[in-house]
């Protein structure tokens, strides 16, 4: 999956920047799809991998299991979410990169919004199949444009996976207030991560010797999540855990050391599921 042979059959993307992150958690989707303990079934992101002209793991190195625990996480509470929802259903993806989610969960003819910068739209209209669901918003999910693209009468799913690190953090809570005022009753699902991990990325964290990460701002304590949320107006918590919580058996050691309060505080990051308040 390096991408370095066959480069004539494959499709350079020339991404740089934050939509480039979109191909780490790409690549470590399609290598958990790989495994026989995997926690999803995404055969799409493999064939993604394969046909992408791009070297993954010289870029991201060794895989983790930490985006397919958010892939999963985020899929099981859309897979009940539809189930509840029934006919009003409607899913909203803001920062969806190349996520194959719609796909994992089955969520034909449900309305499926699709929010990313023009760069990452571009790519993803290219690689993946058209769908008449679908609402593609070439936008930024700080813009609210979006918010009009979901059917009048849905109360719908939003999801942010792998997006809100990117803002800081007036942004994330002003986001969350309006998505959370403009929608009654809707899910919320989003990550965090650490604001030690944030300060790196700040520093230019080098995940690679050919790849640093981009700035990511906006970082915070596990610990302090559920405050966090309960301070947005309107936004409720569901489940605020940490990634060791939810598959211990793949997080053993990470899960181990997240017990000691220091390196919880720097390391834990956290997996959000809000919802907006009814009649708030
Ligand atoms: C780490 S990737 C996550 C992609 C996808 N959610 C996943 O889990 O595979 C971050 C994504 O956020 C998008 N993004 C960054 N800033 C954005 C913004 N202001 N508005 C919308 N999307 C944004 C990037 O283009 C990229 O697709």
């Amino acid at each position: 999956m390096s991408g370095t042979n066959e480069t004539a059959t494959k499709t350079s993307l020339g991404l740089s920047g934050v939509p480039e992150t979109m191909l780490w958690p790409l690549w470590n989707r399609a290598v958990e799809a790989a495994r026989g303990d995997r926690l999803i079934e995404d055969p799409m992101a493999a064939q993604l991998v394969e046909s992408i002209d791009y070297d993954f793991a010289g870029s991201f190195k060794k895989p983790t299991v930490f985006h397919p625990i958010r892939a999963r996480v985020g899929d099981d509470l859309i897979r009940d979410y539809l189930v509840r929802a029934g006919l009003d259903a409607a899913v909203v993806a803001l920062g969806e990169g190349l996520d194959t989610q719609r796909w994992r969960v089955a969520a034909d003819g449900v309305p499926w919004i699709t929010v990313d910068v023009p760069e990452a739209i571009e790519v993803r209209q290219r690689l993946l199949p058209a769908d008449d669901a679908v609402r593609t918003i070439a936008c930024s999910a700080l813009d609210r444009a979006w918010m009009d693209a979901v059917p009048a009468d849905a109360t719908p799913f939003v999801s942010a996976a792998g997006l809100l690190m990117y803002f800081e953090e007036a942004e994330v809570r002003s986001l969350l207030g309006d998505i959370a005022a403009r929608f009654p009753g809707a899910d919320v699902f989003f990550d965090t991560i650490t604001p030690a991990i944030s300060a790196k990325t700040l520093r230019g964290l080098k995940v690679a010797p050919s790849y640093t990460a981009p700035p990511m701002p906006w970082g915070i304590v596990v610990d302090d999540l559920t405050e966090f949320v309960e301070s947005v107006p309107a936004l409720r918590p569901v489940t605020v855990q940490s990634y060791a919580d939810p598959f211990p058996k793949r997080t053993r050691l990470y899960r181990l050391l997240s017990r000691i309060p220091a390196l919880r505080r720097r390391y834990a990051g956290g997996l959000v599921h809000a919802r907006a308040v009814a009649g708030a």
